[in-house]
C-alpha cells in the first residue's frame, strides 16, 4: 500500500520524497524541535526512520506522511499514524503522533493534519480507536490532543520502556478517541 495523498485547507500530507529527508534530518537535530525526547537524532538515525516510515505504509497501508504546506509547497515535518507495540497496559494500539519544524508552530497545522489522519483511520482503515501519548512536561502536545477531541485516559498514566528509568520524560500520559457511532 502506497501513501495516499490527502489535501487539508492548507496542507498536502503525501508520501516521502528524498529531499524532505534533508530537511528531516535538520529538524530532528533541532534541540527546540526534540526537547521533549531523550536526545536529537543524528542524521543516520534520521535516515533509518525514514526507511521505517516508508517500511511502516508498504506493510501496514499507514503511516507518517509528509506533510508539506500548500502555500510555500515547503516539507514541514510529519503527522500520521504509527504502531505502538512497545509493552505497556494499551498496546498494541494505533497512535496519532506529529513533529514539525519548530518556525512552523503556532499556526494550526499540526492539528489540521492530525485531524485528517484521524478521519482516515475510521474511515479508510476502519480502526475502532487512535491512541496519543506524550511526555507529560510535553504540554504543546497535549493540547494539541485536547483540540483533537481526544480524552485523557485519568489511569492511562505509564512509564514509557524506551526510556531510561528515572528519565525525566519517562513518565507519559495517555490519551484515547473511539470512532463516532456511526449515524
Ligand atoms: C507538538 C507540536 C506539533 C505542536 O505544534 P503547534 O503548532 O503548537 O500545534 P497546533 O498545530 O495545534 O497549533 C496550535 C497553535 O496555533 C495557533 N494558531 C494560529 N493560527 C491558527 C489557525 N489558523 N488555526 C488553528 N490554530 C492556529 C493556536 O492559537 C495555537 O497556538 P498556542 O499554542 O500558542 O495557543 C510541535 O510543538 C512540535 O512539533 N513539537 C516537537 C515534536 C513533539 O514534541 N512531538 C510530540 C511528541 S509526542
Amino acid at each position: 500500500m502506497t501513501c495516499p495523498v490527502i489535501a487539508t485547507e492548507r496542507l498536502r500530507l503525501r508520501e516521502w520524497r528524498d529531499p524532505d529527508v534533508e530537511a528531516f534530518i535538520v529538524m530532528n537535530a533541532d534541540p527546540e524541535v526534540m526537547q521533549f525526547f531523550p536526545e536529537t537524532y543524528t542524521p543516520e538515525r534520521t535516515l533509518r526512520f525514514v526507511a521505517r516510515i516508508r517500511e511502516c505504509w508498504a506493510e501496514r497501508g499507514y503511516g507518517l506522511w509528509a506533510v508539506e504546506r500548500v502555500d510555500t509547497a515547503r516539507f514541514i515535518g510529519y503527522v500520521g499514524l504509527w504502531p505502538a507495540t512497545f509493552p505497556a497496559h494499551f498496546t498494541p494500539a494505533v497512535e496519532v503522533g506529529w513533529r514539525l519544524a519548530a518556525d512552523q508552530w503556532g499556526h494550526g497545522y499540526a492539528t489540521e493534519a492530525a485531524r485528517a489522519a484521524l478521519a482516515y483511520g475510521f474511515d479508510s482503515l476502519g480502526l475502532e480507536e487512535i491512541v496519543s501519548f506524550t511526555s507529560s512536561v510535553n504540554v504543546r502536545s497535549w493540547r494539541v490532543m485536547e483540540r483533537l477531541g481526544m480524552r485523557r485516559d485519568a489511569n492511562g498514566d505509564f512509564e514509557h520502556p524506551n526510556v531510561p528509568e528515572g528519565h525525566p520524560l519517562r513518565p507519559h500520559i495517555l490519551y484515547r478517541i473511539k470512532r463516532q457511532a456511526d449515524a
